[in-house]
């Protein structure tokens, strides 16, 4: 079976298809959709669910959507479903620096990454939620990654996912817990 993977972050690609390798991807270039994908809604389900929706209605493709998003308790959850442009830009580094700067005050510093991933298979809709829960530092660490990374440490570490290379992340991550439990679907519904 083909599913379109229905984002255009490499960074996300990437996770997934290191972590799915077996299934057959095709991609929003193959199936050339040029259109920016819709997400209007105020709940990341929500997003996740109108992405992949938006490419079974313009292209009957099955496919699998990902929204994500950081949950910062002392935030009271921002900047969750408005990650990707807290600052009111798309720009991680502009995102980083509000939410340090936000957060400066808070004792408290957990935080949550969660994603909800949308898989449309002949026009069904089947989600798949994974979290990890952590820490916000004070200060960038690590290279790798995108969005948050460099400022957030997984329960239990000492490294921030900037700092793990794809394969550690891939272990722990919000994305591969939901990737998890969208093979385990997979694998019953063979
Ligand atoms: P989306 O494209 O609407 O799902 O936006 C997700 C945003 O959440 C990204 O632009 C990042 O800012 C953040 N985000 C989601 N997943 C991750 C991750 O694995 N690492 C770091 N930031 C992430």
């Amino acid at each position: 079976m083909r599913i379109c993977l229905a984002t255009r972050n490499t960074h996300k690609i990437e996770e997934i298809k290191h972590q799915l390798s077996m299934i057959e991807w095709t991609s929003l270039d193959v199936i050339e959709c040029e259109d920016e994908l819709p997400e209007t809604y105020t709940t990341i389900a929500e997003n996740s669910a109108q992405k992949a929706l938006f490419i079974w209605n313009n292209y009957q493709e099955n496919c699998l959507s990902d929204d994500s998003g950081l949950e910062v308790e002392a935030l009271n959850g921002k900047p969750g479903v408005d990650s990707a442009h807290y600052s009111g830009e798309r720009d991680a580094e502009k995102n980083i620096d509000l939410l340090l700067k936000n957060l400066a005050p808070f004792e408290n510093k957990k935080a949550r990454f969660v994603t909800v991933l949308t898989l449309v298979i002949d026009g069904k809709i089947h989600q798949f939620e994974g979290e990890i829960k952590g820490t916000i530092i004070k200060e960038r660490k690590g290279k790798n990654g995108f969005g948050y990374d460099p400022i957030f440490v997984p329960e239990n570490h000492s490294t921030t996912f900037a700092e793990m290379t794809l394969e550690q992340k891939n272990v722990l991550s919000h994305r591969s817990n939901a990737l998890k439990k969208l093979q385990d679907f997979l694998d019953k519904n063979e």
